[in-house]
């Protein structure tokens, strides 16, 4: 099929790329002239493990071209997807600009160019109920072009996304047009391997749909994130509650790793947009308040329990930061748990210094000389009085620690993401402190042993 997609960022690329791949015919265009440039030069301007490879073979073979001009791109589009901003207002509604000058745009176009078919206009972005209705309304008035709108909310995982898009759990599409819903149908047919996988309903129904899972699962982090107060203080093991409730096939195994926090472009906004929709019909969500008041509180636990174990004042104390993404295997820093982190320890009065393998230039523009940058871990441990781990990256356990602690003022570490292993800890000679897990208490310091 003839694939349009408007607004090459992230989703907007992984999306076009992907529908490439499965043998679409695709037109990406991208105002930014910048961003555009690299694209036509065959370069990814996001990293997303796969996507790069995946780009520039269809990009080589011209099933995915990229060009500025919405007009020419829609020449033979059935199918044209706005992948475009959908920012917070200040006051929690979303702003619709784009979204809404993106569409009437294709509409013009649509109309200029004589289109006689249908097309589907597809909205990709995470939308509070009754915004894709209002689109199509809006559309209606402003044009005559004939254009059906869908809600298709994406559910792709930074680190993960095109295999997120290959191989879905689901496909949720939300409309009204039994014409339209078909048009999708025949587009995602060759990644739909169960019938039942490929949904169609309401559009209100579809918005919310992606507001309850990303709810849901940073309920159930929040949820075990809350139960590490209780491991920590009845000498109990979240790691060893986890397996034994996720083995219930009722609950299943993931997302249910405790840590400092979740954090990343969606479930933050995501989970406050809910909030915000509540409170638009009169009611206050008290769930969804307090998913957020325990990412918060959980932040701040972490760096209390720096100040009590420290074992030394906080104020001048050099805190080696490992980590800085909002999780592995992504340069993103967005709501990372680590920013918080951070802020508060800055505000205590420590010394800190940061590293991570991919986001640490990103981190940069935000903390600037406020922090001391490290190339890797072991440089930024040296010296020393304690470890703050942030961020999983698988790295990060296989360390040489008997090197490091020899190196540090105090080897200590907070594991904010519980991805050390306690033996490594013990035999190296570290206090370690995990999150809702036992503590290994060294008494001896490696420093005086050797
Ligand atoms: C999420 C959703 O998973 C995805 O479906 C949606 O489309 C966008 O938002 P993403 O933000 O890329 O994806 O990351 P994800 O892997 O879900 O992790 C989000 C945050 O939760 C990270 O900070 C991660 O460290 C944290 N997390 C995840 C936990 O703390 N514990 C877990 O068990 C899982």
């Amino acid at each position: 099929m003839d694939v349009t997609v408007i607004g090459c960022g992230y989703v907007g690329l992984v999306t076009g790329t992907c529908l490439a791949s499965l043998g679409h015919t695709v037109r990406g265009v991208e105002k930014d002239p910048r961003k555009l440039k690299m694209l036509q030069d065959g370069h990814c301007p996001v990293f997303e493990p796969g996507l790069q490879e995946l780009m520039q073979e269809h990009y080589a073979s011209g099933q995915l071209q990229f060009t500025g001009n919405v007009k020419s791109a829609l020449k033979e589009a059935e199918v044209v997807y706005l992948a475009v901003g959908t920012p917070p207002k200040d006051d929690g509604t979303v702003d619709m600009s784009f979204l809404e000058g993106a569409g009437k745009e294709v509409c013009d176009a649509l109309v200029a160019l004589n289109n006689e078919y249908m097309v589907t206009i597809v909205v990709k972005s995470t939308v509070p109920a009754g915004t894709n209705r209002k689109l199509y309304n809006f559309l209606k008035q402003q044009t005559n072009a004939y254009v059906q709108v869908v809600s298709n909310p994406e559910f792709l995982r930074e680190g993960s996304a095109v295999k997120d898009f290959l191989e879905p759990d689901r496909i949720v599409i939300g409309g009204e047009s039994p014409e339209a819903f078909r048009m999708m149908r025949r587009l995602y047919d060759p990644i739909i391997k169960r019938e039942e996988h490929f949904m169609t309903m309401a559009w209100e129904s579809a918005e919310l749909t992606k507001y309850a899972a990303n709810a849901m699962l940073a309920a159930r982090i929040s949820f075990m994130n809350e139960m590490t107060i209780l491991c920590e203080a009845y000498g109990a093991d979240i790691e060893d509650i986890r397996k034994g409730i996720g083995t219930d096939f009722r609950i299943g195994p993931a997302f249910l790793r405790a840590g400092c926090g979740y954090g990343g472009s969606c479930f933050p906004k995501d989970v406050a947009a809910l909030e915000h929709i509540s409170k638009a019909v009169g009611h206050e969500n008290l769930f969804v308040e307090a998913i957020q008041t325990v990412n918060k509180n959980q932040k701040q636990r972490f760096v209390q329990k720096i100040v009590e174990k420290l074992g030394r004042p906080i104020e001048g104390a050099t805190i080696a930061v490992w980590g800085l993404a909002f999780k592995a295997d992504t340069d993103d820093i967005r709501e990372s748990a680590a920013i918080d982190v951070i802020r508060y320890l800055l505000e205590k009065g420590a010394h800190v210094r940061a590293t991570d393998p991919k986001a640490m230039e990103n981190m940069k523009q935000l903390f600037k000389e406020q922090v001391e940058w490290f190339p890797d871990p072991v440089s930024a441990a040296a010296g020393a009085d304690a470890v703050a781990l942030l961020t999983d990256w698988p790295q990060y356990s296989t360390l040489p620690f008997r090197k490091i602690a020899a190196t540090m003022n105090q080897p200590i570490i907070f594991d904010g993401r519980n991805c050390l292993h306690r033996d490594v800890m013990r035999e190296t000679g570290f206090q370690y402190y995990p999150m809702g897990r036992p503590a290994v208490e060294n008494t001896l310091r490696l420093k005086t042993r050797v």
